[in-house]
């Protein structure tokens, strides 16, 4: 599914307040890796814990960790739904 998520905005809790559910089995440590996105349009910092995770080539894709995206703009994101 694709979510627009507003500036200013951490995703997981943008997804809480709509009730959609992504995994999160570490409760958003960054220690599973289960609540993968991706971002379509706009910029997401790569973290430390997005990089133990993914290849050069994911985070080039735009795959991030959703418990640790922060929108600082307005972001088109391909989550998947538990
Ligand atoms: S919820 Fe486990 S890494 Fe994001």
């Amino acid at each position: 599914m694709i979510i627009e998520c507003p500036a200013d905005t951490r995703l997981q809790e943008y997804l809480l307040k709509n009730d959609i559910h992504i995994l999160t089995p570490c409760g958003g440590r960054g220690n599973c890796a289960k609540c993968k996105v991706r971002i379509l349009k706009g910029e997401v910092k790569i973290n430390t814990m997005d990089q133990i995770w993914f290849s050069q080539k994911e985070l080039d894709e735009g795959y991030r960790l959703g418990c640790q995206v922060f929108a600082k703009e307005p972001l088109t994101i391909e989550i998947y739904e538990k």
